[in-house]
């Protein structure tokens, strides 16, 4: 920590949840913080990498349940960096995609407290690589659109017009609780009953699942799985291509972890 003027605020993606998916500069920031500001989406393992002297701050993010109001940890950014301290705020997948990274930006710029952004990979990102569906494909996509899917007062807003084109991959976030009405809405404004649909909980992650159905099915498999968030929904052909591209097998990264901790004596 420094002794007197302001510090230094690192807004890092910390990726979908597979701790090798940290870029080297969001490694290297959160090994030179002071103070590192995370959420539920942030891995165990990539906290280990902090300095242990470095103070830990959880600022929850439960769907349901937040720890601390945007506003606050937008405050708590600024205080930090006020005190002079070099802070990583560590956010799931990329900062500026469903991340508020912008609103923290504001807030720091606001303040006159200087701040680096390091992107990170988003959800869609590691859940294409992870499951084996592309999100464009010449033969099958040459749009991609990122809709963020949450239930508010029992509806979804959303331009059902523009994600019920041809030749597009939807991929939408937060969407497990608004699915039924998704599904229903893309039907009524003309994407077909059968679109190839997936839906994904804790992608790139030991604890990956993958239900793989159409348009009309999806809610109802996602309901029989029992899915609960983090969830990404993806629609359109490319789905089609998991049976075939697939080569992440969340059994093996769990034995894997297993047999690191046996060796280290380590749990995450
Ligand atoms: C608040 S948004 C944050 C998105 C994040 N900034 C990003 O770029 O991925 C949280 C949503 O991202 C999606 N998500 C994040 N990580 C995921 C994962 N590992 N598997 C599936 N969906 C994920 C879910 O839709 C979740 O509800």
């Amino acid at each position: 920590m420094r002794d007197t003027g302001v510090g230094r605020v690192y807004l890092v993606g910390a990726g979908p949840g597979d701790p090798g998916l940290l870029t080297v500069r969001g490694l290297q920031c959160l090994r030179e913080a002071d103070a590192l500001v995370y959420d539920r989406l942030a891995n165990d393992r990539l906290l280990a990498e902090a300095r242990p002297d470095a103070e830990r701050i959880y600022v929850g993010k439960e769907p349901d349940a937040h720890t601390l109001t945007q506003d606050e940890i937008c405050q708590l950014l600024v205080r930090l960096g006020l005190e002079g301290k070099t802070v990583c705020r560590l956010k799931g997948g990329d900062p500026y995609i469903f991340g508020r990274g912008g609103e923290e930006a504001e807030a720091l710029h606001a303040h006159g407290i200087p701040f680096e952004v390091v992107p990170g990979v988003t959800a869609a990102a590691g859940v294409s690589a992870y499951t084996g569906i592309p999100l464009t494909h010449r033969e099958h996509a040459s749009t991609c659109v990122l809709a963020a899917g949450y239930l508010r007062d029992g509806s979804v807003d959303l331009d059902w017009e523009a994600l019920a084109r041809p030749r597009q991959t939807v991929v939408i976030y937060m969407g497990l609780h608004g699915l039924p009405v998704v599904s229903a809405k893309l039907v009524e404004h003309g994407l077909a009953p059968d679109t190839p649909a997936a839906i994904v909980q804790q992608g790139t992650t030991a604890q990956q699942r993958v239900v793989v159905g159409t348009l009309a099915q999806l809610p109802r498999l996602a309901a029989e799985a029992a899915l609960r968030p983090p969830t990404l929904i993806l629609l359109g052909e490319v789905v089609r291509l998991h049976r075939t591209l697939a080569w992440f097998a969340p059994q093996r990264v769990g034995a894997a972890q297993a047999a690191d901790q046996a060796a280290t004596g380590s749990s995450s």
